[in-house]
């Protein structure tokens, strides 16, 4: 593939971009005294992010991030100060595997064991890799993989626990996705807040599972959906009344996973000429009726919100035109991000009458990890924040964070570029906040040039204007994926 401007026009360097995926084997705590600006006082709480640490296992490269092992960071906000720490999780193949410093297990992306075929074939047993997000709720600090069951950690000094099945809503080899939505006033419960999360069941047929849990972390409701076909769901939104999936045409061809020449995850193929399937769960615990709509093709890791119309259903989601597809034998430092299509924010209008699904491309700018104020999930918004690109154009690593005012269809954008890269913006909102967009937006920056990473603090109502406070880490954390605020603090400095 020929780029489509000379490397020295972009903003970014490529092998800068990549030294932010080298392992982080470094575990730390202490208080960060290298800040500028100022950290407001009424910002008190903490801050969980989740990603892969290690990018190799013993110095055996991993063949793509989503394998690398978990690791925590929590930062902890308190009176205008600020505590960092990082902490593997301590799953059962991280531990095995540190311990003889090489692959025991096979990551689902494509990352095998020495030994090629023969030690590979039929060797399914997965690594519960802990990696993917991680979230405070029931009173227990939980790191997601969506394929397994989530791990307990002690949210003070971020030590595992264990595998944790919530009392006894999971049983042992459960998934549990690594995108719970949490209700902010279910209308189920009296307008108490509840978290929604889901897990696919494969199979024949394919089962959704849909769990609905009390702030206490107990089981307010569980439903069971039947999909047709195999199904690829990494994330859903819900509305007052519905919880959302879409499921886009993929094949599963598991056989060279089973015989050990690839991952699990190589083995899925988009089926570009095939629609998307959605399916419409109703959240009401006395039953009501499924409804399953087709779209045109596309692919969603990520929705913003989805919030209710009428007979109307507004998902806002990210969308490729093809999946990022995992290439076997390709190193995923080198990728051409020309070549690949960009993610792009959508607006689909779910009729439920009419059974009939329309879209629009809200903005073409690249863009993904889309968050939003936690009193509007699955309620009417205005504002939505994104990682995004520095050019207005084209596939490229995220380097700005930006701000959709999804009403007034403005917008305001504030880039690292050249030497910074992003991730998923956390939005906070002011404890004595009226307007949606009040609070503050947290995004942790890898700073190439320093070769350490840093933990930004923006004015929401005013990105443009740039930090309010980067707080400088000792290290640097490889990219991330997902991660979540809560007011509580455990740390005390
Ligand atoms: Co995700």
């Amino acid at each position: 593939m020929t780029a489509t401007f000379p490397r020295t026009d972009k903003p970014y360097d490529q092998s800068a971009w990549q030294k932010g995926y080298d392992s982080q084997r470094t575990e730390l705590a202490y208080e960060i005294t290298e800040i500028d600006g100022t950290i407001p006082p009424e910002l008190n709480g903490t801050l969980f992010r989740n990603g892969p640490g290690l990018l190799d296992i013993g110095g055996t490269p991993i063949q793509h991030p989503f394998d690398g092992d978990g690791m925590i960071c929590a930062v902890t906000l308190k009176d205008g100060r600020a505590h960092f720490q990082n902490r593997f999780v301590r799953t059962e193949g991280f531990v095995a595997e540190q311990k003889v410093g090489k692959p025991v297990f096979r990551g689902v992306f494509g990352t095998q064991k020495p030994g090629g075929f023969f030690s590979n074939a039929f060797d399914l047993r997965i690594k519960n890799i802990a990696n993917t997000n991680v979230l405070y709720w029931g009173k227990k600090l939980l790191a997601l993989w969506e394929a397994a069951e989530p791990h307990s950690l002690n949210p003070e000094n971020l030590e595992t626990k264990g595998i944790e099945y919530l009392g006894d809503i999971l049983q042992p080899g459960d998934g549990f996705a690594a995108h719970p939505r949490i209700d902010p006033a279910s209308i189920w419960d009296d307008g108490e807040p509840c978290l929604v999360n889901f897990a696919v069941k494969p199979g024949v047929p394919t089962r959704i599972v849909v769990y609905e849990i009390s702030p206490e972390g107990k089981l307010l409701r569980k439903k069971e959906h039947k999909a047709d076909g195999f199904a690829f769901i990494h994330d859903f939104v819900i509305t007052p009344n519905y919880a959302i999936f879409f499921q886009a045409s993929v094949k599963f061809n598991p056989l060279p996973y089973v015989l050990g020449f690839k991952g699990a995850g190589e083995c899925v193929h988009f089926q570009a000429d095939k629609p998307t399937k959605m399916l419409v769960i109703p959240r009401d615990p006395n039953g009501g009726e499924v409804h399953a709509l087709e779209a045109e093709a596309g692919f969603v890791f990520h929705h913003a919100n989805a919030f209710e119309q009428g007979n109307k259903i507004i998902v806002d989601s990210v969308c490729y035109q093809s999946i990022p597809q995992v290439q076997s034998g390709m190193d995923y430092k080198n990728v051409d991000f020309d070549a690949l299509d960009p993610g792009q924010l959508w607006r689909f209008t779910l009729d439920l009458g009419s059974g009939k699904v329309t879209r629009e491309l809200l903005d073409s700018r690249c863009c993904e990890f889309p968050v939003i104020h936690p009193d509007y999930v699955g309620r009417d918004y205005r504002y939505v924040y994104i990682g995004a690109t520095h050019g207005e154009t084209g596939n490229a690593p995220l380097q700005a964070v930006w701000k959709l005012d999804l009403k007034e269809n403005q917008q305001q954008l504030y880039s690292f570029a050249p030497h910074g890269f992003a991730g998923e913006p956390i939005f906070v909102p002011h404890p004595e906040g009226n307007a949606e967009d009040q609070g503050w937006v947290l995004m942790m920056i890898y700073d190439s040039e320093h070769h350490r990473s840093d933990i930004v603090i923006l004015d929401a109502q005013n990105l443009e204007q740039g930090p309010l406070a980067t707080l400088h880490l000792k290290q640097h954390i490889p990219y991330g994926l997902h991660g979540s605020w809560t007011p509580e603090l455990f740390v005390t400095f």
